[in-house]
């Protein structure tokens, strides 16, 4: 993709405010994102998906992000929590339970490294979790508490 520095800047300001009000990047948030920056829309998609921070496809209700970054990974974190959310939610990392409530996703250090393990569930953090904490917080959100 040939785009000036600031006009990449730009574009990426503008893939994260439209995943911020759409929830993810539909075909047509990427539509609007290429007539408000005068691209071309396969040029926006093209960029949308070489970033993971940006979602293709419709996300959960509630986004589990487990940090794998080292602190986490030396408590002991990342593999169990990952292993016992999937089995609470029968969905792997990356997907979406087909109720549309809850994706999982694996990701690097959440600058919680000090409480870790750490995950984030949308905006929120939760530190120094651990495999009871999380069943509780699962089902708290399943009861929409
Ligand atoms: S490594 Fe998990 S929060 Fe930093």
């Amino acid at each position: 993709m040939n785009v000036d520095p600031r006009q990449r800047a730009r574009l990426l300001a503008a893939l994260y405010l439209a995943q911020e009000q759409f929830g993810w990047l539909s075909t047509e948030a990427i539509e609007r994102v290429s007539e408000r920056l005068a691209l071309q829309s396969g040029q926006v998609r093209s960029t949308a998906s070489f970033y993971s921070m940006f979602k293709l496809e419709p996300q959960g209700e509630f986004r589990i992000q487990v940090c794998e970054g080292l602190s986490c990974y030396l408590v002991g974190g990342a593999e169990p929590i990952i292993d016992h959310i999937s089995n609470l939610l029968g969905i792997q990392p990356g997907e979406t339970t087909p109720d549309g409530k809850f994706t999982l996703e694996v990701v690097q250090c959440i600058t919680a490294c000090g409480s870790a393990p750490a995950l984030r569930v949308n905006d929120l953090l939760y530190e120094h979790m651990t495999l009871e904490s999380i069943e509780q917080l699962i089902k708290n959100f399943q009861e929409g508490e």
